[in-house]
């Protein structure tokens, strides 16, 4: 009887120690940094993929969303990744340049006419190809999000090139962006996103440029009361993860999160432009900024000025990668 009640006893202890490696595993958490709002085109896209990251995979997955900057900021998150320290980021395609040369094609002023363009090259065998530009470093581009053209707003109106010359614009990490400002004969300074708002308030600097969405999230109308709306450049992101994490996960899970970044990245293309539009309209009715629309004579003087910054780049981009984008223009 005795050793009957050792032997449950034994059993039972057991059993105990058991249960916590019998309870599901702790899901995988993702870790997504970015830098602007929730209420913008990336902010929505990062925010449909954990909706339906956590939905398809029900505690195999915890996606944590962290905007506007609260983690790192766009000039470190890459870094960060590296380490492990977060797993997913959609920065700018402007702020690629220490990892791949050929991401600057898309700061090259006026390349594509309109956000169609950029669809189609992105979604050709050129543009799917730079998703694997950044591959020997340790970086997997998982898809593109559309946030939209840029405009340029300053403390004074900007309607002719000459109306920027002597100014000091901000400019993401870009030397391509930096050339554009030099072909003005103004100056640019790289600096984070988070620091522009304090930069222009406290006229630091004359002006910078960025979609509605940013300008007016970020409130950058408050303290700029002209937008001079140029269309000149694109501002649009490329979602990656470090090519270990993500090489890393199983592969089914790898798999529906493939498909769900698909979607919430679609989504977050889809919504891009009414977002910018209704920035825009919410900007004017605010009467602290004004939009200045250029006649064709006065935006040809910003295509003639600023576009012969394609040649100096043209090596380090590769001309036909270039001619490719450019012929994106026309459909086919
Ligand atoms: C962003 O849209 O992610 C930031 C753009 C910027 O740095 O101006």
């Amino acid at each position: 009887m005795r050793i009957a009640n050792l032997v449950l006893s034994t059993l039972f202890a057991a059993l105990l120690l058991a249960v916590p490696a019998a309870r599901a595993a702790d899901p995988i958490v993702i870790k997504y940094s970015h830098v602007v709002a929730d209420n913008t085109p990336k902010g929505q896209a990062a925010l449909k993929f954990k909706e339906l990251a956590e939905a398809r995979l029900p505690g195999k997955v915890k996606v944590e969303v962290f905007p506007n900057s609260q983690l790192f900021d766009d000039d470190k998150v890459l870094e960060a990744m590296l380490l492990g320290d977060v797993h997913l980021a959609a920065p700018a395609l402007s702020k690629f340049e220490k990892y791949t040369p050929q991401l600057q094609l898309f700061d090259l002023p006026f390349l594509f006419a309109d956000m169609d363009a950029v669809d189609r090259f992105q979604q050709s065998a050129a543009g799917q190809k730079l998703l694997k530009s950044m591959e020997k470093k340790g970086l997997t581009g998982l898809g593109y999000i559309h946030n939209g053209m840029k405009q340029i707003s300053a403390h004074n109106p900007l309607r002719v090139p000459a109306d920027a010359s002597g100014k000091k614009f901000r400019v993401m990490q870009s030397d391509v962006l930096l050339a554009q400002f030099a072909a003005l004969d103004a100056t640019a300074v790289k600096k984070p996103f988070s620091e522009v708002f304090t930069l222009l308030q406290t006229k630091a600097i004359d002006g910078q440029e960025n979609t509605y969405s940013n300008m007016y999230s970020q409130k950058f109308f408050e303290v700029q009361p002209y937008i001079t709306e140029s269309n000149h450049g694109l501002l649009d992101y490329m979602v990656v993860a470090s090519t270990e994490f993500w090489t890393g996960l199983p592969a089914d899970v790898r798999t529906t999160l493939e498909a769900a970044l698909n979607e919430a990245n679609a989504y977050g293309n889809k919504i891009a432009a009414e977002l910018n539009e209704g920035d825009k309209q919410k900007i004017i009715a605010s009467g602290r900024s004004q939009v200045l629309t250029l006649t064709p004579e006065e935006r040809a003087q910003w295509v003639e000025v600023m576009k012969p910054v394609w040649k100096k780049f043209e090596n380090e981009i590769g001309k036909d990668l270039i001619e490719a984008a450019a012929a994106s223009n026309t459909r086919s």
